[in-house]
């Protein structure tokens, strides 16, 4: 199992002596490893079609499909949310690993578009009936997943859970400015869930990761509080709260994604020794299947070993790929044992990449982490 450096390493900063990274610390801790053993996935029952789109904006499915892939998008229509599109995908992942949801200790829902900005975790925790679990939000837009599934492999590797239930979820339909053509187009919304359960180290299905921010790039893709002011008493006033609808340059992102993507990439080959052509998978965040074939032809993946389901979701922010997997673990694609290459990127800027080995259901008996 090849480990990440700290965060501390690539900055130069002295190494922490209490990091588990510390080879004295490591030998005394009883490090396992976390599994990924089960996945579902929610979509809202609306499809949006690009002819749909244009009767709105102009544009055309031709530029759309040309410059991004996409067909359509799915819409959350009256009584669709993030809470019930998590639930859905949550319980699909808990049926798909055989777990009761008594069983689960922590839920990690990655989103940028929150029921309540207090926290939707717990909405979900309590549709699912998972009562005796830990709930809460991760924010990283649409690297969000993936750095939440690295998150959640900490506590398993750990020792603290045994059983962590992974989420996707966004609703950026809220949050898109219907009349810009640059943005409406590209977004969708939709949920995906991995169930990772604690397991021997050798078992590791998280084989490297690396995770990076750059707010010094924030503008190129927000979704931004408004300034409005409120006034109160004399020359006091409270902002109102209230956020504006995504403004994103999407030239930037691009050149952004293509040079940033590959770099995490090829780091974490690197890293553990792992060639291009071993991998089973590449599960990039869907948001352009331009960045795709970027990616693909950059590390000579073959297309057809890179999934892509653009063509009917768009892109669906943290739900991008749970919901990919998800697919193709169903329709029999992703096998148990595959090498999967993953990689999230979008606002903050923010993006990462993992190596993953998807497991499937079954056989890890409790406390196996420990
Ligand atoms: N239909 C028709 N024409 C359009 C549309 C549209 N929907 N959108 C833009 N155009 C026009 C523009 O106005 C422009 O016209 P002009 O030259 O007359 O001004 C022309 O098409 C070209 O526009 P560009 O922005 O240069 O088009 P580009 O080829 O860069 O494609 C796109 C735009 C698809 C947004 C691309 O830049 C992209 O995919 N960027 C990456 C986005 C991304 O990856 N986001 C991920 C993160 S998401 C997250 O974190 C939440």
């Amino acid at each position: 199992m090849a480990q990440s450096p700290g965060p501390g390493a690539d900055a130069g900063l002295p190494a922490n002596p209490l990091s588990a990274a510390n080879p004295a610390i490591r030998g005394a801790l009883p490090l396992g490893g976390a599994a990924l053993v089960g996945c579902g996935s929610a979509v809202p029952a609306t499809s949006l079609s690009n002819a749909d789109l244009s009767e709105r904006v102009d544009t055309s499915d031709d530029w759309i499909r040309s410059r991004t892939g996409i067909g359509a998008r799915r819409v959350a229509g009256p009584g669709e949310t993030i809470t019930s599109l998590a639930a859905q995908a949550a319980f699909a992942a808990l049926d798909h690993a055989g777990w009761e949801p008594q069983q689960v200790d922590l839920i990690l829902l990655a989103t940028s578009s929150p029921d309540d900005l207090f926290g939707t975790a717990p909405r979900v925790q309590a549709a699912i009936g998972a009562s005796r679990a830990v709930a809460f939000d991760l924010t990283a837009a649409c690297s969000g997943f993936l750095f939440s599934l690295i998150t959640a492999a900490q506590y398993l590797r750990n020792g603290s859970f045994q059983r962590v239930l992974v989420i996707g979820a966004d609703q950026l339909s809220r949050w898109l400015d219907w009349d810009d053509r640059r943005t409406c187009v590209l977004f969708g919304d939709g949920a995906g869930a991995v169930a990772m359960q604690a397991c021997p180290a050798s078992e590791d299905g998280l084989l490297a990761f690396r995770m990076r921010s750059d707010g010094s790039r924030n503008a190129c893709l927000t979704l931004a509080q408004t300034d409005a002011q409120r006034p109160l008493v004399g020359s006091t006033s409270a902002q109102v709260g209230g956020f504006a609808p995504i403004h994103m340059n999407g030239q930037e992102v691009y050149k952004f994604a293509v040079r940033e993507v590959p770099a995490v990439l090829a780091e974490l080959l690197q890293s553990t020794g792992v060639e291009a052509a071993s991998l089973d998978w590449l599960l990039l965040h869907q948001a352009n299947q331009r960045i795709l074939d970027a990616v693909a032809d950059r590390f000579a993946v073959p297309h057809e070993r890179v999934l892509s389901n653009l063509a009917h979701y768009g892109n669906t922010s943290a739900a991008t790929i749970p919901l990919m997997l998800d697919e193709a673990v169903r329709d029999g694609r992703i096998q148990p044992g595959h090498l999967i290459a993953s990689s999230g990127f979008g606002a903050g800027l923010s993006w990462g990449g993992a190596l993953l080995r998807w497991r499937g259901p079954g056989g890890i008996p409790d406390s196996a982490g420990a």
